[in-house]
């Protein structure tokens, strides 16, 4: 992917006005996207307000579509990884107001009739970065505004730290990885990138957080060390992921205990390191005997982020499992849990958050048994699967992401996933891989394009996004996605 010379002047100076522009006022409306990713961004900006005796109210929500923007009373209004992609209704719904984004989404492209001034380009002036308008005053502090990319090297969180940084506190920083974790961006890449890498010496330095090369396997802090091979889905690993009977020989042969003394499963990170080092290079020799490739090979053994002011062995201690926490929370429409959790607080809302996370198990598995029952079709530049109106749109795109990191799906085309709650509405969403995006793949573009035919709303990143549309307009819609998948991806293939 060609990469443009980043501005960092740029961004530093930016995240300073939007540190400005906060310790000027007081009496905030903080609106943030109900995913990890939001829900951190959240907690870090929530923590800065507080610490700084600012006066807010914060909520999160599933996406800002414009009737989102109704009846807001509050003068000063953030928004938190969300914003960038509608920049053109808030400006209309939310005139006199002061508003501050904070966003890492592909930025929509101002009406030109409006501005005439585009930020989806990535070198751009610095000064032409912040729009301040008499209208509505917005600040956007974006990392697309200043060459970087938003979907692999910062997160919202990440946006949200940066400014809060500014003003020393840089505590929150293993927040801002947790929300990058939550985005995937340590995928493409087996560990993070970018400006990300910069939170994480941060993080470090802060000794609030550790990062080593380790067994990557998800579950590591929380699930039983057989359910952590049977499940494993990154890699799949050949022989043992959904074999039980042979993941257990695999374990017997390596005598290690499944259980504890007192009958408790017991998980990786509990292991002793001479039993962890011996599950590792079994594993690591499993793997080459089983023709796993190089590639995969660094999604079993990579980059961990541990979180250090959490209890040991807790989920919360594990960036992954700290985020997929908090997601179980935003998808069960309970986002103020995962709120309160990020704002530091560890009894009732951390129980509360343990229950949402064993109902949001539950979902994925019962959603991903429907999916394998129904089929994935494959289209001739997509696939499609169809969620109905039994895997709820708040987790469909979360399942699409599994299905297609899961082995006999073809990658050389995206994963298009749809899912309908009762209403007239259909939810899309849409996963692609990092060498889809190599070649010219931007689902957030194909997504607006087609949006912009049916009357839509949509956006994301390049490799994954989604959109809302009328139900009666599919056909018209995948006519457009099924024309953009072509063009993306012949045209400016390398
Ligand atoms: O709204 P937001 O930007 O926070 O969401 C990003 C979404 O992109 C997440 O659902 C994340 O799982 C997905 N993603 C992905 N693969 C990547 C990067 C992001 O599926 N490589
Ligand atoms: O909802 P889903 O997980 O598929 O979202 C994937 C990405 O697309 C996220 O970054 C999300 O914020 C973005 N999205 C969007 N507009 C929508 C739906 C999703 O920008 N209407
Ligand atoms: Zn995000």
């Amino acid at each position: 992917m060609e990469k443009t010379k980043t501005n960092e002047s740029g961004f530093t100076e930016t995240a300073q006005k939007a540190a400005d522009w906060i310790a000027e006022r007081d009496d905030f409306h903080v609106i943030g996207h109900f995913d990890a990713d939001g829900l951190t961004s959240i907690g870090i900006i929530g923590q800065t307000l507080f610490r700084l005796g600012k006066k807010f109210e914060s909520k999160a929500i599933k996406q800002l579509y414009a009737d989102e923007l109704d009846g807001i009373e509050k003068q000063n209004i953030i928004f938190l990884d969300l914003g960038s992609g509608q920049i053109n209704t808030i400006r209309e719904k939310l005139k006199g107001k002061n508003i501050l984004i904070l966003d890492h989404h592909t930025p929509e492209e101002t009406g030109s009739a409006k501005t005439g001034n585009s930020e989806s380009g990535s070198s751009k002036d610095e000064s032409e970065s912040i729009k301040s308008e008499p209208e509505s005053e917005i600040l956007e502090f974006n990392p697309h505004m200043f060459g970087i990319d938003g979907g692999t090297e910062i997160s919202g969180a990440g946006m949200s730290f940066f400014v809060a940084s500014r003003f020393g506190f840089n505590d929150l920083s293993a927040l801002a990885i947790v929300g990058a974790a939550g985005d995937m961006q340590d995928y493409s890449h087996a560990r993070l990138v970018g400006k990300n890498r910069e939170i994480l010496d941060i993080a470090k330095k802060e000794k609030v957080l550790e990062y080593k090369n380790d067994l990557r396997l998800y579950g590591r802090m929380s699930r039983p060390i057989l359910q952590m091979l049977v499940y494993s889905t990154d890699p799949v690993l050949p022989n043992l992921t959904a074999d039980e009977k042979n993941s257990l020989y695999f374990l017997e042969k390596l005598c290690i205990p499944l259980k504890t003394r007192d009958g408790e499963w017991r998980t990786y990170s509990g292991l002793e390191p001479s039993e962890k080092k011996a599950l590792v290079s079994a594993l690591i020799n499993h793997c080459i005997a089983n023709n796993l490739s190089r590639y995969k090979m660094k999604f079993l053994i990579g980059e961990v982020y541990e979180l250090l002011l959490e209890e040991p062995g807790s989920p919360l201690r594990d960036a992954k499992e700290f985020a997929t926490i908090l997601n179980s929370c935003g998808r069960n429409n309970k986002p103020d849990i995962g709120i309160r959790l990020c704002m530091g607080e560890r009894d009732q809302a951390y129980k509360e958050a343990l229950l949402m996370w064993a109902k949001h198990k539950t979902a994925l598995r019962t959603g991903i048994e429907f999916i394998q029952a129904t089929g994935i079709q494959e289209k001739k530049n997509y696939l499609l699967i169809d969620g109905k109106d039994r895997i709820s749109e708040s987790i469909i795109g979360i399942i699409a992401g599994m299905l297609y990191s899961s082995n006999n799906i073809p990658h050389n085309k995206p994963i298009f996933a749809l899912a309908c709650d009762g209403s007239e509405k259909l939810k899309i969403s849409a996963r692609g891989n990092r060498d889809l995006v190599f070649k010219g793949l931007d689902l957030s573009a194909a997504m607006k394009t087609a949006c912009e035919k049916v009357d839509g709303e949509g956006g994301g990143h390049k490799i994954a996004a989604g959109a809302k549309i009328n139900a009666a307009k599919k056909d018209e819609f995948f006519k457009v996605i099924d024309e953009v998948m072509k063009q993306q991806m012949t045209a400016q293939g390398k």
